[in-house]
């Protein structure tokens, strides 16, 4: 699976619910989780390999790494905590992003079984940045416009550089 990046459209649409988890949708979960891995984040989620599909992967220190599909978000505090989060998609950026102190999540496994899930600190974190992908958000989004512009003008810079090796 190949990681797209910011100015993909694709990043930008809202992700289908997964109909049915067959064997299809373990490859998927499979190859979600070894991409993650290789690109050392602990958070993956179809939209960003171009999969327009309900699913995430979320890797934690001290954890396992989990799979959900078609998640709904059932509660989160009204508490907001920051804490410095970086994308896959957005390499080369990190931003101090505002979200809830924890999250109760509802979703399915790869293996097809309901599960809720009530987390915090880095887990909740990962779950709520996991999720806007499937919406077609990213943690940018999130920021106030001239951090967001000084961010995406620092992206480019990036990419440049590294396109010119
Ligand atoms: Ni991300």
């Amino acid at each position: 699976m190949e990681i797209l990046t910011l100015g993909n459209e694709l990043l930008r649409q809202k992700a289908e619910r997964i109909p049915d988890i067959d064997e299809d949708t373990k490859k998927i979960a499979e190859e979600l989780i070894e991409t993650m891995h290789k690109g050392k984040g602990i958070g993956l989620a179809g939209p960003q390999v171009g999969l327009m599909k309900r699913i995430f992967a979320v890797h934690v220190e001290k954890d396992v790494p989990r799979i959900f599909i078609n998640p709904s978000i059932v509660e989160t505090s009204q508490e907001l905590v920051k804490y410095e989060e970086g994308c896959l998609s957005v390499p080369g950026v990190w931003a101090e992003v505002s979200r809830p102190k924890t999250v109760q999540i509802q979703a399915w496994n790869e293996k097809g079984r309901p599960f809720t899930l009530t987390a915090e600190g880095i887990l909740a974190r990962a779950i709520l940045h996991e999720y806007d992908h499937l919406e077609g958000m990213l943690f940018l989004d999130r920021l106030p416009a001239l951090k967001r512009s000084k961010l995406i003008a620092k992206f480019e810079k990036v990419k440049a550089k590294h396109l010119a090796g």
